[in-house]
């Protein structure tokens, strides 16, 4: 009798959540073809100085670390960041409105709950279109936040975010908002910001909202802790490159001779991360045909971390036509999130 309760119970519950489920994979993401795959990699570690694209970070692996990054007492901006969302949320549901929330890079989707709570107190309707490569997690995660939230529609889009921003069909609500947290925007280099903001701007209507998340500037000591926490977690992650490496090109990339090295730029407002040889060595990657030579004290240069401000920020958004309707911030001004609205 339980049993076969359970089992209607369950299956009345799945067609609700595949009612409301629709998984986009959109068809110019493939992966790369064999032959053209790695030579972002070649072209890097060929260059002098070496460097890799912060992609190689993100391996299964180095998302666990992320998420384990996330915890650490000194990396402060997921925390600051939660819990200004968490201030702000119903506040951003009341300026848009019924409103379609698109997210880009959207991972496990955890602060996105907070942003669904807000509107769904408010009896807004909720609709959800998750961006992300990882099409595993994203699946999953839209299922779980399904059964979460029964008055949910979700439109998962497994893809870039250039061809996801481009692939997006009218709002079925009357206004959208793409969110960008998490300070990703971060990870990109002025210019590499620049594509990616006229990429937003052609997958909004006039009208429609950005919500951005950014890290912002502050003392040297505080940057440096978080991005070489005393647990080593950060290091790991780093390191966790060579691995991903090894894995995808067979290489011979012998991680206890690299270590990781990062630092606050102070002009260009980032911290830089690097892995630096610990003695010179030769490192081989036998699917790119590749030999590598390393003096001891050569770094690969893998991944910058900008750190911004405020109004420089609007400034940039501004002249993308994102006007800002509201800035929130947590009391030591650390983290900064931003509501900007094409006009
Ligand atoms: C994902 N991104 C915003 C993180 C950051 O802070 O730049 C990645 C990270 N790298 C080291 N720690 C965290």
């Amino acid at each position: 009798m339980t049993f076969s309760k359970t089992i209607s119970d369950s299956i009345s519950y799945s067609k609700s959540v595949e009612s409301r489920l629709k998984v986009q994979h959109l068809p110019q993401y493939k992966p790369k073809a064999a032959s053209s795959a790695g030579s972002d990699v070649v072209k890097g570690l060929t260059h002098i100085p070496k460097y890799l694209s912060p992609h190689y970070l993100y391996d299964d692996r180095g998302s666990e670390l992320f998420e384990e990054i996330c915890e650490l007492p000194e990396y402060y901006v997921t925390r600051t960041e939660t819990s200004i969302l968490k201030d702000c949320a119903e506040e951003i549901a009341h300026i848009t409105g019924a409103c379609e929330l698109i997210e880009l890079g959207s991972g496990s989707s955890t602060k996105t709950r907070i942003l669904l709570d807000a509107y769904q107190k408010l009896g807004l309707p909720l609709h959800y279109l998750p961006i992300d490569v990882s099409a595993g997690i994203l699946e999953a995660t839209a299922r779980q936040l399904l059964v979460d939230y029964p008055a949910l529609k979700v439109h998962a889009l497994a893809g870039t975010y250039e061809q996801a921003l481009g692939e997006l069909e009218r709002s079925e609500l009357p206004t959208r908002m793409i969110g960008f947290i998490g300070s990703s925007l971060g990870n990109l280099t002025p210019e590499q910001c620049e594509d990616f903001l006229s990429h937003i701007t052609a997958g909004l209507q006039l009208g429609e909202y950005f919500l951005l998340g950014v890290d912002l500037q502050k003392p040297k000591h505080i940057l440096e802790a978080a991005y070489n926490d005393s647990a080593g977690v950060t290091a790991d992650f780093n390191l966790n490159v060579l691995d991903h490496l090894n894995r995808r090109f067979e290489g011979n990339f012998d991680r206890t001779k690299f270590e990781h090295w990062t630092f606050y730029n102070e002009t260009k407002h980032q911290i830089e991360s690097y892995l630096r040889s610990l003695e010179t060595q030769t490192a081989e990657l036998s699917a790119l045909n590749l030999k590598l030579n390393f003096e001891k004290g050569e770094t690969i240069h893998t991944e910058i971390s900008r750190k911004f401000d405020i109004n420089g920020v609007q400034e940039l958004l501004k002249t993308k036509g994102l006007v800002t309707q509201k800035v929130w911030t947590d009391e030591n001004e650390w983290f900064a999130l931003i509501l900007s609205k094409l006009t």
